[in-house]
């Protein structure tokens, strides 16, 4: 663990994240024993799910990784002033026509969502004299009724007009890829998702007749890596030779199962873990409010611990009066209002238990990770907070020290 932030304060006293490079690592490796014959599309958008973009970035190009994932082009800025020199995939739905002129200095692939797109793009290069081919995919919709090109069962009706754009413009761009993004990939054998590959199979037959052969094809998150939608992957390697496929994994690089309601999928671990100081102790009588809007009462006489966290930390409101923390491996009931930076926690079977001295000022209360033989993850809080583990960790607000051992 290191022993200054960046700040110069000992992390071990403040509210911190820790992230664990080597799990994140064994994660990287599961998936790709998972899908051989991809390459990985690191998806690092929204800070790394919470666990720092830079850093995460750097370590996953240091083992190889090439690609990389971000929604927006400051993301993208962030990755190339960290020196990350591999693709950076602009996810479709950026709104890069706003800020071409960044996109193409930092040389960012963006994804392709219409026509109009594609023409900001081309009349922005031949009014800037841009040089070399501008690399972009294009984002197929093919049931998310998102970001991407419509495309239904007759693929023409939409495809046509930007392939007559491209076959003109090949000196300016150059379709390299061709992606679209599953509804419902946790579902195994899902329907949808069949249709959903389908439409994309005839999109890329298509564009395969119209003369675009060389292109990367990538569809898989990792929820479809892991179900046998992973197999949409093989199928598209074994029929189409003479593509490479990438996948896109966000979530299961991060250790948490995309799965829901499945266990911990033994090769995927959490690499993150989040912690918070106590930072005020106090004893309380029965019949005391605590909190905002006095939610909370004492029943009894209560030993009331504070942390030095909150909703302005991504610890959510949501969390008021439910769930618990841990402290000193022992279940710690979150009590009254999670306020902007502080929360406060029941300790009094803790203290009666192991001592007053047990939960002192400074003594680090677990929200997510492991202590001693109790546990919290990401998911549990999600369940609490009606949500996804993804929203609990992207979350996790820039004031929360990322830490990485
Ligand atoms: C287009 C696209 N691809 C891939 C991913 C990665 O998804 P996951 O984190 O479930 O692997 C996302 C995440 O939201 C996405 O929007």
């Amino acid at each position: 663990m290191p022993t200054v932030t960046q700040s110069g304060l000992n992390p071990a006293k403040i509210c911190h994240v820790a992230i664990e490079l080597k799990t994140l690592l064994q994660n990287l490796s599961f998936i790709q024993n998972q899908s051989s014959d991809t390459e990985i599309v690191a998806m690092v958008k929204a800070n790394a799910y919470g666990h720092g973009i830079t850093k995460i970035s750097q370590v996953l190009q240091e083992k190889g990784v090439k690609h990389f994932g971000v929604a927006t082009i400051e993301e993208g800025l962030t990755l190339r002033q960290a020196s990350i020199t591999g693709t950076i995939l602009l996810m479709g739905g950026s709104g890069f026509t706003q800020n071409i002129d960044a996109v193409l200095s930092a040389e960012l692939t963006p994804l392709i969502s219409s026509l109009e797109e594609l023409q900001i793009l081309k009349a922005t290069a031949q009014k800037t004299k841009w040089q070399k081919p501008i690399q972009v995919h294009l984002d197929l919709d093919t049931g998310m009724s998102r970001s991407g090109i419509l495309i239904d069962d007759n693929p023409e009706s939409t495809l046509k007009a930007i392939v007559d754009c491209l076959k003109k413009n090949t000196n300016i761009i150059n379709l390299c890829g061709l992606s679209t993004h599953f509804a419902n990939a946790e579902i195994n054998n899902c329907a949808y998702s069949d249709l959903q590959l389908k439409r994309f199979l005839k999109a890329l037959h298509y564009l395969d007749n119209a003369g675009f052969h060389q292109t990367i094809l990538h569809v898989s998150k990792s929820s479809a890596i892991l179900t046998n939608l992973g197999h949409s992957d093989v199928v598209l390697s074994k029929t189409q030779r003479q593509h490479s496929i990438w996948v896109r994994p966000g979530i299961a690089l991060y250790g948490v199962n995309p799965l829901s309601g499945a266990n911990q999928l033994p090769g995927l671990a959490p690499i993150l873990s989040w912690r918070a100081p106590v930072t005020v102790r106090k004893a309380i009588l029965k019949g005391t409010h605590v909190g905002y809007n006095n939610t909370w009462t004492a029943k009894r006489d209560t030993e009331i611990a504070i942390l030095r966290v909150g909703y302005g930390d991504g610890f959510s409101r949501q969390l008021s009066n439910r769930g618990h923390v841990l402290i000193q491996g022992q279940k710690a009931p979150i009590v009254g209002r999670v306020s902007m930076d502080l929360t406060a926690i029941d300790v009094t079977q803790i203290t009666k238990k192991l001592g007053n001295e047990s939960c002192s000022i400074g003594t680090m209360a677990t929200l997510i990770g492991t202590d001693g033989g109790e546990s919290i993850s990401a998911q549990d809080l999600s369940e609490l907070c009606h949500t996804i583990p993804y929203e609990i960790l992207t979350n996790i607000s820039a004031r929360v020290a990322r830490l990485y051992f």
